[in-house]
């Protein structure tokens, strides 16, 4: 049961929506006061009256009944104590009747959702950059699934580019097929390097560059083959990675897919008059809006990135039919997103104010940050690999004599590197730590692991309840259950603000809530059978509420640790 829903439906004021009260009811720092508060400090600006009379009007109008069991006014707050036998009863019979479907939804049902994300770049390394899109991405996506929508996960792939001339030129003239086989990206991008530093003298490579091309547009076989083969290297490459993440696509159409669909968007933006002309380019004015004109072709007649995208999103309208399609893509894009967004709407594409850019900040390592002509690239396989490593050395320091301690590392590593890119506000900047994201006692992936293998251990010990009853709860126990309680509101505001780590601070609250009740509270040597019983089974729903989430961030919990 959503009592903030309930008790919001409850409280009537002239012109203000339930929605609205709803948002503006709060949990209490301090439960004394109650369970649920209404800060009255907003309305009074609306009322005209002071945050103490309208709390105090409010609390006259409303009655308590058998799930607000008090209803008081103190200081410009209303506050609530709910019922708490009735809630604790419901929120485990929900948690444990609806298992892994707790949290879910049909509300999305019909409803369509394309996210573009991870879109990584042909022959170019899968650097520490694109940890944050890959499972910011991989997270919403699973998270709007769960909400009966449909999703469409896209790899935008930046694969169009005289990059691919360049690296053409650099492999006829320094490659060798068996490196660049074994190599991978790597050997890509080594090549890659190359061209940029050895074309510093010697400009003609760059012509050279541009010709091949040139010629992998017009088809040329040679060109054509070996740009395919650099690309299913790449995407070779990157599938071990979505692997252990867990990432899934439904399509990977990238930037070389539009290329011949970007015309008919030419010839709309010039029929419509929208094109001018500057110094030689074709471009959008946006001076009107604040912006800088969005090039549509430059003086050449090629297309830019912004072109590509304009014949994306209308392809991705016509194919799927989408309520919003989402672009999951650091902040550093946000002008180009604001750029095409407006040039669409401009265009009378009335759809346009379903795309949505999901802006979202840098993530450096510790040493500093890094940049792909330079060479000096963090790949996104060796932080993993280096936090399963580190991840190992401590769960055998721990833990000598555990089965498979390779893959519980693998669990926790991997876990320790999605959560630590997703715990955080999604537009904060963040600098990744090994130590920090590893931390057994910290705000981490695997503190929360740890506690879900202390939860499996007991209920290994005290079996699984199959019905309970409550006893006289303490503090600790409701507490936890409140927290238990709000997963399904806390699933639909990740949505709605497409942000993850509402979901990651969920659990960790949780945890952190489940371990103050494990220790003040003994499970297994309960003063009497119901009490034993009772913490069994909120135990077991702690576990089920753990699991849902992590799920979500496409986290795996090992059974033990
Ligand atoms: N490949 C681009 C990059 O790495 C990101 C593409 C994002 N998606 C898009 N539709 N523009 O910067």
């Amino acid at each position: 049961m959503d009592y903030k829903k309930y008790i919001a439906e409850k409280i009537k004021v002239e012109g203000v929506g339930t929605d609205e009260i709803y948002e503006l009811i709060a949990l209490p720092p301090n439960t004394e006061m109650g369970d649920y508060a209404l800060p009255c400090f907003k309305l009074a600006k609306i009322l005209r009256k002071s945050p103490v009379m309208i709390a105090e009007e409010l609390k006259n109008a409303l009655a308590p009944d058998e799930i607000v069991s008090e209803i008081s006014a103190v200081n410009g707050y209303l506050n609530f104590k709910i019922n708490k036998n009735g809630f604790v009863r419901a929120t485990l019979d929900k948690i444990l009747s609806e298992k892994d479907r707790f949290g879910a939804g049909e509300e999305g049902k019909g409803k369509t959702i394309c996210i573009d994300y991870s879109s990584i770049n042909i022959a170019k390394p899968f650097h520490i950059g694109h940890l944050s899109t890959t499972v910011l991405g991989g997270a919403l996506y699973r998270i709007f699934n769960y909400l009966g929508y449909k999703t469409v996960g896209i790899n935008h792939l930046g694969d169009y580019g005289t990059q691919f001339g360049k690296l053409i030129s650099a492999y006829k003239r320094w490659g060798d097929k068996e490196t660049v086989e074994k190599g991978g990206i790597r050997a890509l991008n080594e090549l890659y390097v190359r061209f940029h530093q050895e074309a510093e003298d010697h400009p003609e490579y760059d012509d050279e560059a541009r010709a091949y091309f040139k010629r992998i547009e017009t088809g040329d076989e040679e060109c054509l083959e070996l740009f395919k083969w650099f690309k299913a290297l790449t995407l070779k490459d990157v599938q071990k990675i979505y692997d252990m993440l867990d990432i899934h696509f439904d399509s990977y159409a990238g930037e070389s897919f539009y290329s011949d669909k970007m015309q008919p968007i030419v010839d709309e933006l010039i029929q419509k008059g929208l094109l001018t002309e500057s110094r030689g380019a074709q471009v959008v004015d946006l001076e009107e809006y604040g912006m800088p004109p969005c090039i549509i072709l430059k003086s050449d007649g090629s297309s830019l990135y912004a072109t590509r995208d304009m014949a994306a999103a209308a392809y991705r309208k016509k194919e799927y039919d989408f309520d919003k399609c989402l672009y999951v893509v650091a902040y550093q894009q946000n002008l180009h997103f604001k750029q095409f967004f407006k040039v669409l709407e401009l265009m009378g594409k009335e759809w346009s104010k379903d795309l949505v850019h999901v802006a979202y900040g840098m993530v450096s390592l510790e040493e500093g940050t890094m940049s792909t002509r330079k060479g000096n690239v963090v790949f996104l396989e060796d932080v993993i690999g280096k936090c399963i490593e580190k991840a190992y050395t401590i769960i055998d320091e721990k833990n000598p004599n555990l089965d498979d301690k390779m893959g519980v590392a693998q669990k926790v590593g991997v876990g320790a590197v999605i959560f630590g890119a997703l715990y955080n506000n999604k537009i904060k900047d963040i600098v990744f730590s090994y130590d920090k994201v590893l931390n057994f006692d910290g705000e981490t992936s695997v503190y929360v692991q740890y506690t879900c293998a202390r939860a499996n251990s007991v209920l290994q010990k005290g079996g699984v309840p199959t019905s309970f009853e409550l006893p006289t709860l303490t503090a600790e126990e409701i507490e936890l259950v409140k927290s238990l309680s709000v997963f399904p509101e806390t699933v639909r505001a990740a949505a709605e603000k497409y942000e993850p780590s509402f979901i990651a601070r969920y659990a960790v609250d949780v945890a952190q809530k489940f371990n103050k009740f494990y220790f003040d509270c003994k499970i297994l040597a309960a003063e009497d059978e119901r009490t034993k019983n009772f913490r069994l089974a909120l135990t077991n729903a702690t576990l089920q509420a753990l699991k849902n989430a992590f799920a979500l961030l496409g986290i795996g919990i090992p059974e033990k640790m």
